[in-house]
């Protein structure tokens, strides 16, 4: 999946997280935790404190290696492996252009945007399940958004489609089929 845009204001923010929560009862969202880089936490249902956040510069190699580690899910090719792809990703990483997701100091899922596009979308394997991938897209998505998903990754095309992204026609090379966000 490829993606960037302004955070939420806190209004909104605190809306839909409070709407999360009486849905589901998942989230409880706790306006106290806004911080830095506008960033703010979710409570899973194990309890855990999660915090999202713009990146920064420190988090590049951890971001780097969870993407690496969801390689067959995504999929990348063992040739993305190289200090290009890690510099790549620790440059945007840099510039903020990832929200992580974070259990104390460990990153735990992140999601990366590039002007309208979103890519990679990952998600620790012992944190899924439980909001963590649905709130950073959340964070991520608006009005143009799109994303290239493989068609066997059932999870995360069950996870766009149930936050409102819409399956495009248009072809892409390489087997991915687009999803485009049109709501505002
Ligand atoms: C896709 C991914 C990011 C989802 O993260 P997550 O934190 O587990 O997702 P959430 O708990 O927020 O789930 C939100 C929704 O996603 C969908 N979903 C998540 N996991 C799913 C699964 N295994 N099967 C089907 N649907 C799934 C569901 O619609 C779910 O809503 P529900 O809980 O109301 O049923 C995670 O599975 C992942 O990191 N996969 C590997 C990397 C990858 O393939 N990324 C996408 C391409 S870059």
């Amino acid at each position: 999946m490829r993606f960037l845009g302004e955070p939420a204001p806190p209004v909104l923010i605190a809306s839909v997280a409070r709407m999360s929560a009486a849905i589901s009862g998942v989230f409880i969202f706790n306006p106290a935790c806004r911080c830095a880089h506008a960033g703010y936490s979710l409570m899973r249902q194990s309890g855990t404190m999660i915090e999202i956040r713009r990146s920064t510069e420190s988090d590049g190699q951890a971001v780097y290696d969870l993407l690496w580690s969801a390689r067959a899910e995504i999929p990348l090719r063992d040739s993305f492996d190289t200090s290009e792809s890690c510099a790549w990703v620790k440059k945007h990483c840099s510039e903020g252009h990832m929200w992580v997701a974070l259990d104390g100091t460990t990153i735990v899922g992140f999601l990366f945007r590039n002007l309208d596009e979103l890519f990679y979308l990952v998600v620790a394997t012992k944190y899924r399940g439980d909001g963590v991938g649905r709130s950073l897209l959340r964070k991520g998505k608006r009005k143009g958004t799109y994303c290239k998903i493989k068609p066997h990754n059932t999870a995360a095309i069950s996870l766009v489609e149930a936050e409102g992204f819409v399956k495009s026609d248009q072809l892409t090379p390489g087997d991915w089929v687009r999803y485009d966000y049109k709501q505002a």
